[in-house]
Order: C-alpha cells, then structure tokens, then sequence
C-alpha cells in the first residue's frame, strides 16, 4: 500500500489530466538560469516612461542540438521584463512582426479596456499600436501575453511571456531582496514538447483538455541552476504554462515564505512548505539559505522534477531579518457576504463551458456598474476525476473569501487575479470593479479558453 501510495505521489486524484504525463530534465546538464532583461525605456519625461514592445520570430537554443524555432518580445523567446513604478505614465509602443495578429495583455493590471490587450484590442501583422496607461495599483509581480482568439495558446506556446514588475514606495523601503538577477529572480515555470528536428509542433500536441509538453523550462532554461550569496533569495515564481499545474518544494522539505500573491503582497510573511500554482498564478518566495553550509545545492523541485538549483556560494550578504508586516491590506471575512454573481464551469468531453454558454466575441454576457462590490461564487461543477479551471479575471484585482464556505488558508489572502478551481470545489471572491469597459474573464488553462470557455462582463459608469 504505502509503495503504491509513493509511486502515485505526483498524481492526485481529480487532476489526473494536468500532472499525470511526468516530467523530468534532471538528467539534463545544469545551465546558468536564463535572466530575462529589464526593458530600457526609449525615453522618460516628468511621469512619462516610454518603451518598444515588438513580437517578433527568432531561433533558440532550447534543447540541444537544433536551434527551435520560437516567438518572442524583443527577442527571439521570452519578453524583457518591464518594471514599472506605481504612479508613471506608461506608453508601450507595441509592434507585431508576427505573419499573424496578437495582442498585447497585462495579465493582473487594473487598467481600463482600451490598454487592456484583450481579444477586442488585437494588432494585425506588420502593424504598431500605441498603448497607455497609468500604474495605479501596488507592487506586484503581473505579466504579459497574447491574447488573441485563437492563437493565444500557441502563440504563448511559442514563447510569447514577459513579466512585469510593480514597484511602490512601499515595495521600495521593504527589507527584501531586491536585486534583481543577484538575490530577486523572475521564474518562470514552462512545460513544452520538441519533435525530433527540435521543433515545438502546437499543433501536433494541443489537446482540448490542455496541452502538456515532458520538458521543462524555466526562463527558457533546461535544469537551471543560480548561484547565490545572500542569507535571503527572492524568487517571484509565475505558471506560464498552458496547462500544467506544479507544487513547488525545496528537497529536503525546508519550509520558505510566500510573501506575495497574484496582485501584490501578503500583510505578513507566510511560512509554508510547499506552494501550487495553476497557469497563469504567481507568487514570491523567500529562501532562507542561511542555515546551508557553503557550497551545498538546494534545489526547488516540483514533484520529482527540477526546477531550480540554488548554490550555495555564500550567505552572509544582505537583509539579516524579514519584515514582520509587509503591507497594510485590509482583512475581508466571509461573513454576511450576499452572492450577487454564480458562475458554474464545466468541462465534458470536449465542451467546456461557462454558466452553460461558450465564448462569443459577440455576446456581453453580464454587467456591472462601476465601484459596485461584487461577491462572486465560482464553482467548478466537475466531479473528483474532473479537471482544475484556473479562473482569470480582467481588469481587477479580487479577494477571496471562503472555499466551500471555509474560511481560506492565510497564505491565499492576498490580491489575486486568477484562483485556480478544483473539480466539485465552489470559491467565493470579493470584487471591485474600478474601471470601464470590457473585461474577459475565463479559465487559464488556454486550451480550454481556446475551447470557449471564456465570458464578457461590461463595466458601465
Ligand atoms: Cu493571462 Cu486573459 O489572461
Ligand atoms: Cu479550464
């Protein structure tokens, strides 16, 4: 019993269609991590910061051998990595040097629906597009994407990410690792397939219950290492996978801290031992190196798979303690919290659906006024053996409130944007929307949004 208890370990029950192809690069030669840079901005005047965003074709070194073919921003894979500050006037000049149109999407900003790079504000082949907005909400760690109807599977399959970091004055006077690429790291987790020229084949391996690829890569890295020389090691983790789902956890089970969720930070460090994410989610964590002896490895893994060595080459350097509070963020409770919105997804067979109707760019399928506070409940209607559905809004940074009526574990207290659903699973979510226009909400597995299972809601003033 126990033997098999083991052996199935990576594959629990009610997301057998999202863990149970395994996966695994440990083989594979460790190579340095991949550090995405940080966009320069083209010029910068009084709150004004101006940059170029371009998607563009490339050849990479992904697996070694053939170079892959791949999509990127400003580069052949991947996206810099645009930090902005709270306050600035941001202009992204967006070129699409695709043969295909994309678009340009801030996954978790609070912008209203003309910045918002959803399926409406999509940019042809050859063509630019100018886009505005003002940062107006905490330090977070957000990201950027396609999402076009149709090709946002795989025009992200193909590489088409990039993070985009939100400073404060907060975020700025907090005693946390903040050098980026020293002691603050972008991690993105990917899972991908390559045929045996090395190519990434979308088309040969989507699947409508998600597509899963057996090789891993993080920042575009096979088996990355890092090496390291502070006590305390930031690593702002984002799901950019289609559909994969991963529980990260040091290997000899240490515990760190989450001290941020989709929308920005936690009130308090969160100390915990391992931490899932579906595709799409984020969070930061915090590696205590400090007890390591020097020149030990510490690896992150998810299942039995690598995803992060850290070398130890030193740990005596930079913050000596964590804050106790990071951020004053008001405590919502479930309590006397009416329902004003159900929304029921499904999958069967191939159909998934929201609220039983399938995406229309045509159809607004609810509305909303402005400021008003929404409690949503999102059920996942499947049962056990069902798929997970991570669940994205637009536009909004939400709270939650209760799983199946239960008070939610703290480190799942913070702003989130997307709250992954596990089959026969009902989530509570306190919204606000603060800006006009129209949002998409859907599930971010993208094989199943490419499926329909999508919806509008339209803000009104
Ligand atoms: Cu990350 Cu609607 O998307
Ligand atoms: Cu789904």
């Amino acid at each position: 019993f126990w033997l098999i208890k083991f052996k199935q370990s990576p594959v629990k029950a009610g997301m057998m269609p999202n863990t149970s192809s395994q996966i695994t690069n440990n083989k594979e030669k460790q190579r340095i991590l991949n550090i995405p840079p940080v966009l320069k901005p083209d010029s910068t005047d009084a709150n004004n910061v101006y940059y170029t965003l371009r998607a563009q074709t490339g050849m990479t070194q992904l697996v070694s051998g053939e170079k892959t073919k791949t999509y990127g921003y400003n580069g052949p894979f991947l996206g810099p990595t645009i930090r902005v500050e709270r306050g600035q006037n941001i202009h992204i000049h967006t070129q699409n040097r695709l043969k295909q149109a994309t678009s340009f999407h801030w996954h978790g900003a609070i912008l209203d629906d003309s910045s918002d790079g959803g399926p409406h504000q999509t940019v042809a082949a050859g063509q630019n597009k100018l886009i505005s907005f003002k940062v107006n909400q905490p330090a977070a760690t957000l990201w950027y994407h396609p999402h076009a109807v149709g090709s946002t599977a795989s025009q992200v399959y193909n590489g088409l990410a990039g993070f985009l970091l939100v400073d404060d004055q907060n975020s700025r006077q907090l005693k946390l690792p903040r050098n980026y690429g020293k002691d603050d790291f972008p991690i993105v987790v990917q899972d991908r397939s390559f045929d045996k020229n090395n190519q990434l084949d979308y088309k040969k391996i989507v699947s409508s219950n998600g597509t899963l690829g057996n090789t891993l890569l993080i920042n575009g890295t096979q088996n990355p290492y890092i090496e390291t020389t502070t006590k305390y090691v930031r690593l702002r983790l984002l799901n950019g996978s289609n559909a994969r789902e991963y529980t990260f956890k040091l290997d000899d089970r240490s515990s760190f801290y989450q001290i941020s969720t989709d929308g920005g930070f936690l009130k308090k460090p969160v100390q915990e031992n391992k931490i899932t994410l579906a595709p799409g989610e984020r969070a930061e964590i915090v590696v205590d190196l400090g007890h390591y002896s020097q020149g030990s490895q510490v690896k992150l893994k998810s299942a039995d798979s690598n995803i992060l060595t850290m070398k130890v080459k030193n740990n005596h350097d930079g913050e000596t303690k964590l804050p106790r509070q990071l951020t004053n963020l008001q405590t919502v409770t479930k309590s006397g919290q009416k329902v004003t919105q159900n929304i029921a997804l499904s999958d069967m067979g191939h159909m998934v659906s929201i609220n039983n109707r399938q995406f229309s760019m045509n159809r607004i399928d609810l509305k909303v006024k402005q400021n008003t506070t929404q409690v949503w409940k999102i059920r996942n209607k499947n049962n056990m053996m069902g798929e997970i559905h991570p669940f994205h809004i637009h536009g909004v940074q939400f709270r939650l409130l209760s799983i199946n009526n239960n008070a939610s574990p703290s480190n799942m207290h913070g702003w989130k944007d997307t709250i992954m659903t596990r089959p026969g699973n009902q989530y509570k979510i306190l919204i606000k929307f603060t800006q006009t226009g129209v949002f998409m909400y859907h599930c971010h597995n993208l094989e199943h949004e490419e499926a329909g299972m999508m919806g509008q809601i339209r803000v009104v003033p």
